[in-house]
């Protein structure tokens, strides 16, 4: 009898255009692993009732996508320490029928930022631009790895002083400071001195989006990354000042790729996971 292949996910709303099955699925092949993995779309009433069915059907582990990171943590067993103190899960592994969430996105900004600009979190700098859901999966990260500062603009501050909070206590250090955007003065000095500028909100998606900053306030020569998979207005308008830019793939690939080794135990074979990646993306635009 053929072996049964082991079964993997995405779970989101929407969830169409997600690359993760070509990516996964690409990776399973050059591994040699009988596995498949599927797109499950889940509108927030179904995500119960997902899970059930996931665990039922004896899925091995899936991803967790917005607007599912947090709300799943109550479903779990056991949480990862990182995943536990941001709050947001998009790992998770079925081991004995029990559910462990991880939170993978932190390890995937920082394999890509260091590919792109080969900077580590350890002893650098690092300035989010916004205080939603992508920077609360990931800031907390850096702060683990060792970062010197981290700041957080946000429009609401609150959220950003929320996530410096966590990362303050978490610490046992004042690493992280939050100001709020309308507070040029005072961020304007940091932006210049940050090693690193990540841009985390949403701004950039359509093209007729309002930049996340103004124009004249990014500075010459930093490093750039965006957490938007393309190239965005404020990646072009960073490039006209000799900035070193990248865009959000680099991402999405090492989240996968950490994400692929808490499921099999294996190292992932990153180029090929890369590869359908980039084919998916181009396939898509
Ligand atoms: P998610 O949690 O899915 O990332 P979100 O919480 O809405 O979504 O976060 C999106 C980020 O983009 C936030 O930092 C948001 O700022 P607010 O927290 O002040 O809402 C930011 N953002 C979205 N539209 C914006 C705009 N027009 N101007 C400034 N910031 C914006």
């Amino acid at each position: 009898m053929a072996e049964e292949k082991q079964k993997y996910a995405v779970i989101g709303w929407p969830i169409e255009h997600s690359a993760s099955p070509q990516m996964h699925n690409a990776g399973f092949r050059a591994s040699g692993i009988k596995a498949v993995y599927e797109r499950i779309a889940t509108p927030p009433a179904k995500l119960s009732a997902t899970i059930d069915k996931l665990i039922d059907k004896g899925f091995r582990g899936w991803n967790v996508t917005v607007p599912h990171k947090e709300a799943v943590i109550p479903f779990l067993d056991d949480i990862s320490p990182e995943a536990e103190l941001a709050g947001s899960v998009n790992t998770i592994a079925v081991s004995n029928g029990r559910l462990r969430g991880y939170s993978t996105d932190g390890f995937g900004l920082e394999q890509a930022i260091q590919e792109a600009f080969h900077i580590p979190a350890a002893g650098h700098s690092f300035f989010f631009i916004g205080a939603g859901g992508a920077t609360k999966a990931t800031a907390v990260h850096y702060a683990r790895q060792g970062a010197d500062k981290i700041w957080v603009i946000n429009r609401t501050i609150e959220k950003a002083r929320q996530i410096c909070g966590i990362i303050n206590t978490a610490t046992k250090a004042d690493k992280a400071q939050a100001v709020a955007l309308s507070e040029q003065k005072k961020w304007q000095q940091l932006l210049n001195s940050a090693d690193v500028i990540i841009q985390a909100t949403s701004l950039g998606l359509k093209d007729d989006d309002p930049l996340p900053i103004p124009a004249e306030t990014i500075p010459e020569n930093k490093n750039i990354y965006d957490m938007i998979y393309r190239l965005t207005p404020f990646l072009q308008e960073a490039r006209k000042r000799n900035c070193q830019t990248a865009a959000g793939e680099g991402m999405l690939l090492y989240q996968g790729v950490k994400s692929f080794e808490l499921w099999t135990g294996q190292t992932a074979p990153a180029e090929a996971m890369r590869r359908a990646l980039k084919t998916a993306m181009a396939e898509r635009d």
